[in-house]
Parts: structure tokens; sequence; C-alpha cells
């Protein structure tokens, strides 16, 4: 089977790998031009690291991959490199680093990026795993993106007057349900296809999925008020005893960023605005936590990463997996809200054009979704080509976020994408839809 995102010639691959490398380097230009150098070295959250350390840091990653091993050159600046690694240094430590100045970074990240595009122009894409399709250029671009949505988190953190713009994203529809049934049975989930796709996402295997239900919608803000409005956050019997013991020390009262008035209206801080909560809009910035005591609250539960995905590929009529939930062609703006084109996550209904099969909705893009599973390897898992991306945080205490946000690049993001983190953490762009068990009755 032929499908456009396996370039058709060598030279497409090449042009391809060019225009996604130059598409992530506007993006991190503009994300650390937009504010001044006092706020490119500064900690704006001890959970962040400074804007700067993630420019050099993807400067350096690219350096290690794209210059050292696929290029086969020297280390640049080898000094550098234990400023970079993540994991000599934690992310509230990094402020106090020799790390290089703001104009050091740009001139470092400019001087790998002419190497690496020399190593794209002289490699032969073939006759080695890490090369094979490109994989190596595809990993970089990832990387970069990532971080690039990394450094969007840090913006929202900051304080002070606004610098990023955007436009309002399309309104949203009503949706014929509410929630859908995914029928049970044999679904093959992950992939040894896709060419860019992580170790975390190799193989494709066939999980037995039970029939199940799930929201054709995430959880909106409308719906979580009414959730804080019952009392929810003083309530112990929705909360895991995890998530209690967390509500009460973190003492949450609400999702992050939320603030009320006088009158009891709920206001928020996006990106240096002042707003009114938008009660149709995806509820986001909440921990595992707090979506997974709203889904107990609503009579529901998360889904399972294997049912988020199930109901983002699976094709009743063929039973096979597609790539996307519209189908194989990559995202474009009229299927999902990616790439920060828009500052916002997107109402129910704006994106028909990505629904799936089942008439889901909004599965890639807007938020990240919490599902209810731990942080593991698929069976048959290979570290590749590296344990520090995916392996050494098998096991540990994450849960998988699926789907992407409007904040992640269509080039960062696949049905199969796996991603992970802390249940407490609320500064990422996430929410969560719900899930349930099929009732004797069936849909309600
Ligand atoms: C996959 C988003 C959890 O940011 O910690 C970036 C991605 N890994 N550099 C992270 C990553 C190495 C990773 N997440
Ligand atoms: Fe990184």
């Amino acid at each position: 089977m032929t499908v456009d995102h396996v370039a058709a010639t060598d030279e497409a691959l090449r042009n391809r790998v060019a225009d996604l490398l130059a598409a992530s380097r506007a993006r991190s230009t503009a994300l650390t031009e937009a504010v001044d150098e006092a706020d490119l070295v500064a900690q704006h959250s001890p959970l962040m690291s400074p804007l700067i350390w993630d420019l050099a840091h993807i400067g350096s990653q690219e350096e290690l991959w794209l210059v050292r091993d696929v290029g086969g050159r020297e280390p640049l600046r080898p000094e550098i490199d234990g400023l970079y690694d993540a994991f000599q240094h934690s992310r509230a430590s990094r402020v106090e680093l020799p790390l290089l100045t703001p104009t050091e970074a740009r001139s470092y990240v400019a001087e790998v990026r002419d190497k690496a595009l020399d190593a794209l122009e002289r490699t032969p894409l073939t006759g080695r795993r890490l090369v094979e399709h490109g994989f190596a250029f595809g990993m970089i671009v990832q990387h970069e993106q990532q971080h690039d949505e990394t450094m969007l988190a840090t913006h929202q953190l900051r304080a002070g007057a606004p610098v990023l713009h955007a436009d309002a994203p399309p309104a949203g529809r009503p949706l014929p349900a509410r929630e859908v049934l995914v029928p049970g049975g044999p679904f093959t989930m992950g992939t040894s296809a896709e060419p860019w796709a992580l170790d975390n996402e190799r193989p494709a295997h066939v999980v037995e999925v039970p029939a199940f239900v799930i929201d054709t919608a995430a959880v909106t803000n409308g719906d979580y008020a009414e959730f804080i409005a019952a009392g929810g956050y003083d309530d112990q019997r929705w909360w895991s005893d995890a998530g209690w013991a967390h509500q009460v020390a973190a003492g949450l009262r609400a999702p992050q960023f939320w603030e009320r008035d006088g009158t009891g209206e709920w206001y928020r801080r996006r990106f240096g605005v002042l707003e009114r909560v938008r009660a149709d809009e995806p509820v986001v910035h909440v921990c595992f936590h707090e979506a997974d005591a709203y889904a107990r609250w609503a009579g529901k539960r998360l889904p399972t990463e294997a049912e988020w995905e199930k109901a983002a590929r699976f094709d009743q009529a063929t039973g096979r997996s597609r790539r996307f939930p519209w189908g194989d062609d990559d995202p474009t703006p009229e299927r999902a809200n990616l790439g920060q084109r828009h500052l916002q996550p997107s109402a129910a209904g704006a994106f028909p054009g990505g629904a799936s099969p089942l008439g889901v909705h909004q599965l890639i893009g807007d938020v990240w979704e919490w599902t209810s599973s731990g942080w593991h390897p698929y069976p048959g898992f290979e570290v590749f080509p590296y344990p520090e991306y995916s392996q050494v945080f098998f096991g540990g205490d994450y849960r998988v976020l699926r789907g992407g946000s409007f904040g992640t690049d269509p080039a960062a993001i696949r049905s199969t994408f796996r991603n992970w983190d802390h249940p407490v953490r609320r500064q990422i762009f996430a929410g969560f839809r719900c899930a349930r068990d099929v009732s004797p009755a069936g849909v309600a």
C-alpha cells in the first residue's frame, strides 16, 4: 500500500525533511524572539526550563544525532554537552547553570542546523536503520516540535503582557450524540509501518478490547464547572486515595489558571489575557487526578489507552486500524486544531472533517487526553535508537496522554503517538474525555 506520508522518491523525502526542519525552526525562533533577553534566561516556573535552555537543548540534540552520528562530524562544542543533558540537571536547577547566552545559543543552533542540512544532502537515506526513510531527521523534527510545545507551556506560565497572538479557532457545532458505542473485538494497536513512529509506539499488536462507550467530545469547562459547583473537590468519594491526598496537599480547587471574581463568575489567564471561561470549550490544565475524579462523579471513567486508540483508529467496515480518525492522510487545518495555529482548544464539533467513522470528534488536537493507563512498553518493544526517550520511564509514576493539543505540531502527532506525564501535572495542555462500560441496556 502506498500512502502519501511515505515519500515516493529520495528527493521528495529530502525536500520534506528540509521543509519540516525549517518549519520547526521558524516556530522555535518565534517562541524565543517573542520575549526579551531577561525573560529568555528567567525561570518562569520550577516545573519548566528557562526558554533559552530549551533552544540550546534543541540544538544539542540535533548535533548529537544529525551532525555527529548521521553526519560523522566531530563535536562542535563538546564542553556544553552536559549542560543540555536533561538527565544531569533538573528543570528547576537549569537557571543556575553557566548556560550559553541568548546570542551564543542562537548562533550555536544556526551552526548545528547548517551542518545538519549538509548531512541531509550527503547521507544516503538507506542501508542503516537510523536513516532509513529519514528516521533520524524525523526524530529530530519531532524533538524540536515537542520542545516548542514545552516552550509554549512556559509562555502560558510567564507573567506579563501578552506576546503571542493567533486567530480564534472555528466555532463549535452541535454533535448528533454525546456518546457512541465502540464494538468489542480484536483491534490492531500501535504500528510497525509508520516510518517516523517512535520506539514506544511499536510494534503493531492485536489487543482484545471489549465493547465500551466513549464520549464524542472532550469534557467542557461548563461540564467541569458543574463538578466544582457540586462540591466535587470536597467529596472524597470521587477521588482515588492518591488523588485525594494530592488534592488536599496541593489545595486544588479548580483547573490551573482559573480564578473567580466577586460574582462567582470564572475567569482564566491565557497567554497573558484575562478572559471569562467559555463553557463550551474543552477544559484544559487539569491533572490526571482531577480528570479521574470528574469521571467518577459523572458516573463514568477515563478510557484506557487501548480504548482511546481503538476509538481513534478502528474502521468497523474493514476491521483495520487507520492512521488517523479521518483516514490515512496527514492532518490538515480542516481536520484538527494543531500546530499553535490557534492559542486555545476549540469547542465540540468545530472540526467535523476530523471525526472518526464512529462519530468521535477531536481526538487529534485541541487538548491532550488523559487515559487511565500507566506508562508501559508494548509486547515486543525494542529500544530505538536510545533508552532515554521512552524506556527509562516505563513503570514509573506516569499516566498516558493521547491525541495532542492545539500546541502540538502535526509532525509530532499520530493516532499511535504516546505521551506520558506525572498524574499531578497541570501545566501541559491536557484535558480528557470520559468512557464507560456498556450497560446491559446498551447506549443510553
Ligand atoms: C514525550 C513529552 C514526555 O518532553 O519530556 C523531549 C519528550 N523527550 N526531549 C518530554 C522529550 C526528550 C517528552 N515527552
Ligand atoms: Fe529533549
